[in-house]
């Protein structure tokens, strides 16, 4: 897939916790790609992560820690806007806006609603439910052209599309229609121990690489992955476990798929564990030894999320404003 140039890119991540090699293939790897030539805004969505159970003691200090991972992945404060979805009050503002305009049924339908319901104990918040129509807000304000996010999220950018859309036609025209942009082969990292769930933190430490995972870590993680019983290495014809082990190595050395298929023809899966292990180290040691770095003085980070909120909150109030004004309100 060829990087797009010209554009304006806008995308999010929340700050629940570690961010792993998902959240990296996935996101972060094309954020980077994507701010050489393009208009790039990217943020913190910490309004999305309070929809769910959380520690309000520790919060703030997740949020810089996923500000530092950005840092560390390369995400270039220069090139893009960096900052924190709660410091443009625009996002809320518009989300209430939009909300107006989206039927109750097609929320019902988001299938990251209905897993998260389903996963709590109490009942569910309408901060959850209404969480895809924030979500549309924070796309439209900045009228990006692509969303990079994995496959996950496809569902929501295509219902900011439909709330665009339906704005558009009833109030007049604001929105630019977003698109996806999803590269095929990393769109959707599964778990390590199970191939038929996305890698996801919030199913046990065993399942994921963390970018601030260790090499000793990570070997361990890798080395006891799942895989297939007979050691087939093809990316078309392995079993899923392999396939996914396959697509986070040619990810990760940037490799192609031929090229790999006949570097590990004859061995076995050890070796290719091992050889997997290594490569995901040599990748995520420099992020880590950043990220450490960035994490010992808050100072830098503060400075980069209050120029990032200055240049977000321009963009976001001019068109919240003109919004406000097709809406008719005084
Ligand atoms: P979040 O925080 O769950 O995930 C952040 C990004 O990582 C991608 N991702 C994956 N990609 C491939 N394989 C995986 N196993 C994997 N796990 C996560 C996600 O697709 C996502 O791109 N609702 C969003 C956050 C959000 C947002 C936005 C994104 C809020 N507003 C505006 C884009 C634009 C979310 O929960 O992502």
């Amino acid at each position: 897939m060829e990087t797009p140039s010209g554009k304006t890119i806008l995308s999010g991540i929340q700050p629940s916790g570690t961010l792993h090699i998902g959240n990296y293939l996935g996101a972060l790897k094309q954020w980077v790609e994507l701010q050489k030539d393009n208009t790039t805004y990217y943020c913190i969505v910490d309004l999305h992560a309070v929809t769910v159970p959380y520690n309000p003691k520790v919060f703030s200090e997740r949020v810089l820690d996923a500000v530092a991972m950005y840092l560390a992945c390369g995400v270039d404060p220069d090139k893009s806007v960096i900052f924190i979805q709660s410091n443009v009050s625009a996002h809320s503002e518009l989300a209430w806006l939009l909300g107006t305009m989206t039927p109750f049924g097609e929320l019902s339908r988001m299938t990251q609603f209905k897993d998260k319901a389903a996963k709590q104990k109490t009942s569910t918040s309408l901060g959850l439910f209404a969480y895809p129509v924030l979500m549309a807000a924070d796309i439209l304000l900045y009228k990006p052209d692509l969303v990079p996010v994995g496959e996950d999220q496809t569902q929501h950018v295509e219902l900011t599309r439909n709330i665009a859309q339906r704005f558009n036609n009833t109030f007049g025209e604001v929105f630019t229609l977003p698109n996806a942009y999803i590269p095929k082969s990393t769109a959707r990292i599964m778990s390590l121990t199970d191939a038929s769930r996305k890698m996801s933190k919030s199913d046990g430490e065993k399942t994921y690489v963390a970018l601030s995972d260790s090499p000793d870590i990570i070997r361990k993680k890798i080395m006891s992955a799942v895989t297939e019983t007979e050691p087939v290495f093809s990316f078309e014809k392995s079993g899923p476990a392999v396939q996914n082990l396959l697509a986070i190595y040619e990810a990760m050395t940037n490799k192609d798929s031929a090229t790999i298929e006949q570097e590990l023809s004859g061995k076995g899966y050890k070796e290719f564990k091992e050889m997997l292990a290594e490569a995901v180290i040599e990748k995520v040691r420099p992020i880590r030894e950043q990220y450490e770095l960035l994490r010992k003085d808050d100072t830098e980070l503060r400075i980069v999320l209050g120029r990032g909120a200055q240049r977000a909150s321009q963009i976001a109030n001019t068109t919240l404003h003109l919004v406000k004004e097709k809406m008719g309100l005084l």
